[in-house]
């Protein structure tokens, strides 16, 4: 599919996308790629095919040297920022650090996205409950988030970014802090977004992620798509690249 075919399908689109870091690192070269609404998209490749670039840009944390980066229907280069803030509040982010506020509570770290957004406590509350009693943590939620173990502050970044009910999900690496347990468990509330319509692209090494339904694969290597479809074919294309 392409935005020709089906504009108001179409949620993500990068077209011929070149991104390069000082001094000389090309880690986009020829980037296109399109994601329809209520899509779920695994992006993979071996550590430093470009999987964290491809997310940024399209969050407009990073800018492209070249080509166009569209969502919804609009080109994110030229939305002014307030229209921009507007739009950022319809993606949430999983960052591969996770970017969790180490000195604050779990609690007002989920909290947070939903107040800047103006969401009545009673929603807050609700949501921030729901959200941590589904990813394991229940008994976390006044405990500073600098104190948890990693898979904990992990999955309180998940949290986070799903507590707005965002359109676009963008989640880097979302598991791989995670056991098989909260691995599915974090699968499972992706696919209940993916459910209400929200468009989920999941960067992930985790091949236990991505081999299981139907979905897209995207692999990225040396700064190019080198292979996308359904699961079965894309794993042997990654196994391939560790050979
Ligand atoms: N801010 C930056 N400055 C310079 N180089 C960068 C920067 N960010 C990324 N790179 C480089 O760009 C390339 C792509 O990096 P990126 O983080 O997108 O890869 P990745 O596929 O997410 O890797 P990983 O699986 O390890 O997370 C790498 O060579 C990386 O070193
Ligand atoms: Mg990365």
């Amino acid at each position: 599919m392409t935005r020709q075919d089906q504009p108001d399908k179409v949620m993500v689109e990068l077209i011929k996308i070149g991104k390069s870091y000082p001094p000389d690192i090309e880690a986009l070269k020829d980037v296109s790629l399109t994601v329809a609404k209520g899509e779920l998209l695994f992006l993979t490749g071996l550590s430093g095919a470009g999987k964290t670039t491809l997310l940024r840009l399209l969050c407009r944390i990073e800018h492209p040297d070249r080509g166009l980066v569209e969502i919804d229907g609009m080109d994110i280069g030229k939305l002014p920022g307030k229209k921009m803030q507007h739009l950022r509040r319809r993606i949430g982010i999983v960052y591969q650090d996770f970017k969790l506020l180490p000195g604050q509570s779990v609690a007002r770290n989920i909290a947070l996205p939903m107040e800047i957004t103006g969401r009545q406590k009673s929603f807050i509350r609700k949501q921030t409950r729901t959200l941590l009693e589904r990813l394991g943590l229940k008994g976390k939620k006044n405990t500073r988030a600098g104190d948890l173990s990693r898979g904990e502050q992990q999955r309180v970044a998940i949290a986070r970014a799903l507590c707005n009910k965002p359109d676009l999900i963008l989640a880097d690496e979302p598991t791989g802090n995670l056991d098989t347990k909260n691995s599915e468990r974090v699968m499972d509330l992706f696919n209940e977004h993916r459910n209400r319509g929200a468009t989920i692209m999941i960067a992930t090494h985790d091949s236990r992620l991505y081999g299981l339904g139907e979905h897209r694969v995207v692999v990225l290597a040396n700064g190019y798509i080198i292979g996308a479809g359904i699961k079965r074919e894309l794993l042997q294309t990654e196994e391939a690249l560790h050979e």
